[in-house]
């Protein structure tokens, strides 16, 4: 079934940064549908914006439903050594994961000031289609391998705190509320 997709209003003097969902926003608990041919405008229109967004917050990633868009497209840039490496990533799926494992310390947009160990699969491989459409794969390990997988858990609905204990993850909504209704006052 098709669903039309509503972009953010155009930009305005403040370019192009969209603002970022909090959880436990609905939005960020629903699946993305895969781009499709017709979407290219829509996307081609999204990808500078979710780039800006990620940039100023600032962040390594971001995906579309952390600004409310349901389509199947995040942004990553380690940054590493302050050096841009943007990668769009339309459509991007794991198509091979080691048995290693490896843990790490992650945070998201979403859940500002909250960060925990997640285990995911030490490498990965990702195929995608980037901005101008081509079909890549990236194969990647230590930090890009848990961005990428961070990502495409966005693009499911899924949070790096899904990734933990029930006892865990209650335990950062709850000090997150808490964060954003002193923040409010
Ligand atoms: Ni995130």
């Amino acid at each position: 079934m098709s669903t039309a997709i509503t972009l953010p209003p155009p930009p305005d003097a403040e370019a192009t940064v969209l603002p970022i969902l909090i959880a436990p926003h609905p939005a960020l608990k629903t699946k993305a549908r895969a781009v499709r041919d017709d979407d290219a405008a829509a996307v081609r229109a999204l990808l500078p914006r979710l780039f800006a967004t990620m940039y100023r917050a600032p962040g390594i990633g971001l995906a579309a439903p952390q600004v409310g868009v349901g389509l199947r497209v995040a942004v990553v840039d380690l940054q590493a050594d302050n050096v841009r490496t943007p990668v769009a990533l339309i459509n991007p799926e794991v198509v091979a994961a080691s048995e290693e494992l490896a843990t790490r310390e992650e945070g998201c947009l979403s859940l500002p000031g909250q960060y925990a160990d997640v285990t995911r699969p030490a490498q990965v491989r990702v195929r995608f289609l980037d901005e101008s459409g081509a079909r890549r794969e990236i194969t990647a390990d230590g930090l890009l391998a848990a961005c990428l997988q961070h990502e495409i858990d966005h693009l499911d609905g899924v949070l790096f705190i899904d990734r933990l204990s029930a006892l865990r993850r209650n335990m950062i909504l709850r000090r997150l509320a808490k964060e954003q209704r002193q923040k409010a006052k």
